[in-house]
């Protein structure tokens, strides 16, 4: 089997990674704690993660099942850095739904000839139409991040961006389509963290690509991009939902928690879905 990128995580964690950095990590291992800023001192235990996951997933069916039945339409979008945990989230979202009305969208680069349309004309065709939901993994939001930070667009093309997104976003809001924009923040040891376990594991190397080797080196001009984006783009039609994902496990039930919140769906059990853990789940004053 091919191992593309075998060593290549490893070598920048013993070479390259700032020392308070390979020094977490290096604890991490020991006894798997959480950097110091994180609001709780240990991860969340296994029973009680399944225990109210058990009961956000009987509330997700009944919110596929409103969505369908009212012919409703929801758009989310997942953003965050590499192993952030996207992917993980929106499986959890999708653990117990309906398929055929509940997909993912993650867009390859764009081909030659979707890099010389409108910029958010590829996504056009995959928003969702009546009694479906929609999960974004990466999305028009790589033209305020990713691409500025590799240099896959110009400046130019970033600050058109930044002047479309907004309206673009109305227009999907005002035709009745519900949008949810989640940022998963993800600590510098546990991402790296995460990649050391992604490289030396066979079922997650595909995880794995060049530019997120790259993008190891370039922490600092990620954070400046996110807060750009953040600044440019929390609007109140389209406000951003910040959830801190080093621990995996409450950053997915939170995910989940602000969009049953936030949609009223029939049979909604409020007492069921608990509250939101303001501490590592908000806007974008969560942040740091
Ligand atoms: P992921 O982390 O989503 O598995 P990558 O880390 O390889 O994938 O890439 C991150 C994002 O950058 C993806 O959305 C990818 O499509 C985009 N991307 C990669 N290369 C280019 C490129 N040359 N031009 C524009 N976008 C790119
Ligand atoms: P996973 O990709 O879900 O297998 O998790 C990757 C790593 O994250 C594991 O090796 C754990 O060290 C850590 N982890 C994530 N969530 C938890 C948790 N709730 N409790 C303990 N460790 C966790
Ligand atoms: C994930 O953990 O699913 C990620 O955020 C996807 C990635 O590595 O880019």
């Amino acid at each position: 089997m091919e191992l593309p990128f075998d060593g290549a995580i490893s070598t920048y964690y013993k070479n390259d990674a700032p020392e308070d950095v390979r020094r977490a990590v290096k604890s991490a291992e020991k006894g798997d704690i959480l950097s110091k800023s994180y609001p709780h001192r240990s991860r969340m235990g296994r029973k009680v993660y399944e225990a109210e996951m058990a009961l956000l997933q009987i509330e997700l069916v009944k919110l596929q099942s409103w969505v369908r039945s009212t012919g409703s339409r929801v758009a989310m979008v997942f953003e965050g850095r590499d192993a952030a945990g996207k992917g993980g989230t929106i499986g959890r979202f999708r653990m117990n739904l309906n398929p055929r009305g509940a997909h993912v969208v993650a867009l390859n680069k764009p081909t030659d000839t979707e890099a010389n349309q409108w910029y958010f004309q590829r996504y056009i065709s995959h928003l969702p139409t009546a009694g479906e939901l929609v999960f974004f993994d990466r999305s028009w939001y790589n033209r305020g991040v990713v691409e500025p930070v590799f240099g896959f667009c110009t400046p130019d093309q970033n600050t058109k961006f930044f002047n479309q997104v907004q309206p673009f976003e109305q227009m999907l809001v005002e035709d009745g389509i519900h949008l949810f924009k989640f940022w998963l923040n993800v600590g510098r040891a546990e991402q790296l963290k995460r990649m050391l376990k992604r490289e030396s594991d066979p079922l997650k190397q595909w995880k794995l690509s060049g530019i997120d080797v790259k993008g190891l080196h370039l922490w600092n001009e990620y954070s400046a991009a996110i807060q750009d984006t953040l600044a440019r783009s929390h609007t109140p039609h389209a406000p951003w939902t910040i959830v801190r994902s080093d621990d995996k496990r409450r950053a997915r039930l939170n995910a989940i928690r602000t969009i049953l919140h936030r949609i009223d769906y029939d049979q909604k059990n409020v007492d069921a879905i608990g509250p939101i853990d303001t501490a590592i789940c908000g806007g974008p004053e969560i942040w740091n």
